[in-house]
């Protein structure tokens, strides 16, 4: 990275790929970036994290939190850099209590049981007990110099709200759908705290420096289409039309991924975002079909064919960008987020395939 004195919050990124491409604006290139991309895949943000001692005091340390998102960047020439943080560092600035135990993912101590807790829910305020992530993004934009854009991001509030009710991450949902459609007041009031906090929360990225965001609605495709639309698009909607669009005269692009959504993707278009992630499951030349004039598309290679040769993804990349086709509007991605037993050298090779590979297409 160049000198961190060069950093003017008013100038614009010198590598523009990945915000042009949220906005189906030409670039010479495909960009990419890789969800996840700093993480236990690389021994670098394994040796950061044990100094760290665990993962939410890494989250909360900006000098830690910036070392990790840079490790990936210093790896591959990556289109963009995305905050270190996680999606529920909202709930937990609520007062749930998050923990890592040891190989079973997160954990909350005070999931939400009682009828009187979620009465009590209030929203987060961004500046208070969440400052840490506001440090991290101004102080990540800053180590950045401008090079490439940093994407801030939260969680959807029905994805939140399923940690926030199971305690943990869901298989069956028991706990979220029996109270989804047995007590639908409780359901909307919890998602409500969570829009607005989520709101606010992303506002407050952008103002400390993130030049696009994106929200994971990692669990929405668990659900009906019906209850899709009132208990976690509609939330969604309401997210995108309370964020600030436009910030130093620049376009803050907001870019929605339902995983599992492939058969809402008219839907998730119609809400107001300019782009819309896609798992693998999707053929994206299908869904550029749909959805293609009015959004740009993120996504979308299956993440285990990461798991196999440097050939074999650079054969799968072609096969994702010539899918799409020619024009702007797509930004390379996975479909979701990294293996912890990717090799590294794969990466290099989907990152470098992108590159050569987009060329011929712009
Ligand atoms: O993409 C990036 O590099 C930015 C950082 C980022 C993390 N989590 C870091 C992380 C982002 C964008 C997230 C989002 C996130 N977190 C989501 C939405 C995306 C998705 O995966 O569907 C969800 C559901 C979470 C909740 C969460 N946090 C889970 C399920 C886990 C365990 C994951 C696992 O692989 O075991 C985490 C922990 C976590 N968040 C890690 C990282 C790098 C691994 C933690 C560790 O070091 O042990």
């Amino acid at each position: 990275m160049s000198d961190p004195e060069a950093w003017n919050p008013m100038s614009h990124p010198k590598n523009d790929t990945f915000l042009r491409a949220l906005l189906r604006q030409p670039t010479p290139y495909t960009p990419v970036w890789i969800m996840r991309q700093a993480g236990r895949y690389l021994p670098e943000y394994n040796a950061t994290r044990a100094r760290a001692g665990d993962f939410m005091s890494l989250c909360r340390s900006p000098d830690l939190a910036t070392e990790v998102t840079l490790q990936p960047l210093a790896r591959y020439p990556l289109d963009a850099a995305i905050l270190f943080s996680d999606i529920l560092t909202v709930p937990d600035a609520m007062g749930l209590g998050l923990y890592f135990a040891e190989g079973e993912g997160p954990r909350f101590e005070r999931p939400l049981r009682d009828e009187w807790e979620i009465n009590d829910l209030a929203p987060v305020d961004p500046w208070g007990n969440l400052r840490y992530v506001m440090d991290a993004v101004s102080q990540i934009r800053k180590a950045l110099a401008n090079e490439v854009p940093l994407i801030g991001f939260a969680g959807s509030p029905f994805t939140l709200a399923c940690y926030m009710i199971e305690g943990k991450g869901g298989t069956d949902f028991e706990r979220v759908k029996t109270m989804l459609y047995g007590r639908p007041d409780l359901m909307h009031k919890i998602l409500a705290v969570n829009a607005a906090s989520v709101t606010t929360y992303l506002n407050a990225q952008i103002e400390s420096g993130a030049q696009a965001v994106m929200l994971f609605d990692s669990w929405g495709g668990a659900l009906s289409q019906a209850a899709y639309l009132e208990f976690s698009l509609a939330y969604m909607e309401q997210i995108v039309s309370g964020l600030t669009r436009e910030r130093d005269g620049q376009r803050v692009p907001v870019i929605v991924f339902t995983k599992g959504g492939g058969q809402w993707l008219e839907k998730i278009a119609a809400i107001g975002c300019d782009a819309v992630g896609l798992d693998w499951t999707v053929d994206i030349r299908d869904a550029r079909a749909r959805v293609g004039k009015s959004v740009a598309l993120q996504g979308n290679l299956d993440p285990s064919i990461l798991l196999t040769t440097p050939d074999v993804v650079q054969r799968e990349v072609g096969k994702v960008l010539t899918s799409f086709g020619a024009g702007s509007g797509h930004v390379f991605n996975l479909g979701h987020g990294i293996s912890r037993l990717t090799p590294p050298e794969n990466v290099a090779a989907l990152v470098d395939a992108v590159h050569d590979q987009s060329r011929i297409f712009h």
